[in-house]
């Protein structure tokens, strides 16, 4: 057996290859941004074809950096940012257009005539879902009255769609030279597609979209020993290696996190926050604006659900400080000028780019800058930005903690903003519980290697990998309780500035 086991991460800014020992340390990466194309206020898309052209390089380089070849690698996984959605031409292996991503929110139309159209209470039961912009039904509606010629190819079965794993795998396989269309019920469940019971495509959901089944990808467990195809010879990895494990980016962030037991909860700090609660076999549906989702499905075993708490906006906050506003230079810079101020002056930032996600699902909502005054400066502002991503985090654990009963004792944490000293002392006030990183740093890359390699005996079981998991540092509440209240209810007199503000 090699001695290493690969992963894609596909995210949503970058995409990086990591390669794991069997201890799952890091050995080596690398990683490249591709272009945020924002043709109008509301739409985010990505170039598929500039994706996987990143792929094939970060592939190619870590490899090289690490001096291995594709038979040092025992399998490869793959994961990505989810709801994404491409389609793709089987025949030519070109997109129609640009992928629509997770944040665009062109599709508020379709989202409101279905919940008027009395069609919600059916995704939402079957799905698990409601229906909103975020995830890929509405996105593939949308590409299929809009783009030209995609429907008729589709109804002929040439034109493929995909999140971008996919298209990965598709293109990794062999692309129009006999690619393998195919897919993980992660992925699968973010598209208000798949029920949630069966884990296949349901022909009802795909009426409300108008779908047809021949264009969507096979649905496979996320850990498959059958394989989710091979690499072709003469792709990136230069040789042929079996993909066996796939999973969204934020189930694939719970494994490399070691929640596999039912209660077991993590928190990823990327471009948004995504907090999955392991339920086990138990198929929880929401009362408080949480998704019920699948955690992951294992080979054979039953499948393991979760209740995730999604936030479109925290670090692309952070972000926005430094591209749209130019007050800081990079995101480091954000904890500096924040630890200027002693508190946030009354300063509250809700950063409803794409309206608001969990809990509240409102694709109405705008950002708001609330409490300004003349004394208001710009350490303030970075100060209420490192606040908005606590303060997300814990109206989504209070929801989780109405709907499961669950209270957390810890809140694992990873993700680039953990980086942030600052924020994560913050998160442990707001939330009053204490915040736990652990040494392995970058748990989703991890859990798609994890996926992976358990599927061909590289890890012999979860018990195995629970070994791994060691914690690097633990953030504990300071604030009083007085002080938590207080934050917490400016809080959310921020949140309701920032409804009905569109039509
Ligand atoms: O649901 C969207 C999520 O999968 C994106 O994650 O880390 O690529 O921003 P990330």
């Amino acid at each position: 057996m090699p001695d290493f086991v690969g992963a894609v991460d596909q995210g949503t800014t970058s995409t990086r290859f990591m390669i794991f020992d069997h201890g799952g340390n890091e050995i080596a990466r690398h990683q490249l941004e591709h272009e945020q194309i924002l043709p109008r206020p509301g739409w985010v898309e990505h170039d598929a074809t500039e994706i996987w052209e990143r792929t094939r390089s970060v592939i190619a380089t870590a490899l090289n950096k690490a001096n291995l070849t594709h038979g040092d690698l025992a399998a490869l996984g793959i994961t990505n940012q989810r709801e994404t959605t491409v389609v793709w031409n089987r025949r030519t292996g070109r997109p129609y257009g640009n992928a629509i991503v997770w944040q665009d929110t062109r599709t508020d139309r379709i989202a409101s005539a279905l919940e008027r159209g009395g069609k919600g209470d059916v995704i939402r039961r079957k799905a698990g879902l409601p229906p909103a912009t975020y995830f890929s039904g509405g996105k593939l509606q949308w590409i299929l009255e809009n783009v030209p010629g995609v429907r008729e190819d589709a109804e002929k079965g040439d034109a493929l769609f995909g999140t971008t794993d996919t298209w990965l795998i598709w293109n990794l396989t062999g692309g129009p030279d006999g690619g393998v269309h195919v897919t993980d019920p992660t992925n699968a469940s973010r598209t208000m597609l798949m029920d949630l019971e069966t884990l296949d495509w349901d022909d009802e959901l795909l009426s409300f979209f108008g779908v047809p089944r021949q264009m969507l990808p096979s649905i496979r467990p996320s850990s498959n020993p059958g394989f989710f195809g091979t690499t072709r010879a003469d792709g990136p990895l230069g040789g042929e290696v079996a993909i066996t494990g796939v999973l969204g980016d934020q189930q694939a962030a719970t494994v490399g996190q070691v929640c596999f037991r039912p209660g077991e909860a993590k928190n990823t700090y990327g471009t948004g926050n995504f907090l999955l609660l392991n339920t086990g076999q138990e198929l929880v549906r929401s009362k408080h604006g949480l998704l019920t989702t699948l955690c992951y499905q294992f080979g054979d075993e039953k499948p393991v659900y979760a209740l995730e708490g999604s936030i479109a906006v925290t670090g692309s906050a952070v972000q926005w400080l430094r591209d749209q506003l130019g007050i800081i230079s990079g995101a480091a810079q954000s904890e500096s000028l924040a630890r200027q101020v002693e508190d946030n002056g009354g300063v509250y930032f809700v950063p409803a780019f794409s309206g608001l996600f969990a809990p509240y699902w409102r694709s109405d909502a705008r950002g708001a800058i609330v409490g300004l005054t003349r004394a208001t400066t710009n350490a303030h502002l970075a100060r209420a930005t490192l606040e908005a991503i606590c303060y997300q985090t814990r109206d989504v654990v209070e929801a989780m903690q109405n709907d499961s009963g669950v209270t957390l004792d810890v809140l694992r944490v990873d993700g680039g903003v953990t980086a942030n000293e600052l924020c994560m002392q913050l998160q442990a006030d707001i939330l009053g519980v204490p915040v736990s990183k652990p040494v392995v740093a970058e748990t989703t890359a991890l859990g798609a290697a994890y996926a992976a390699g358990l599927a061909v005996g590289f890890w012999s079981s979860t018990d195995e990998l629970e070994q791994n998991w060691n914690e690097d540092k633990r953030w504990t509440p300071s604030w009083n309780d007085e002080q938590r209240a207080e934050g917490y209810a400016g809080w959310q007199k921020a949140v309701g500035r920032t409804l009905d503000w569109v039509d």
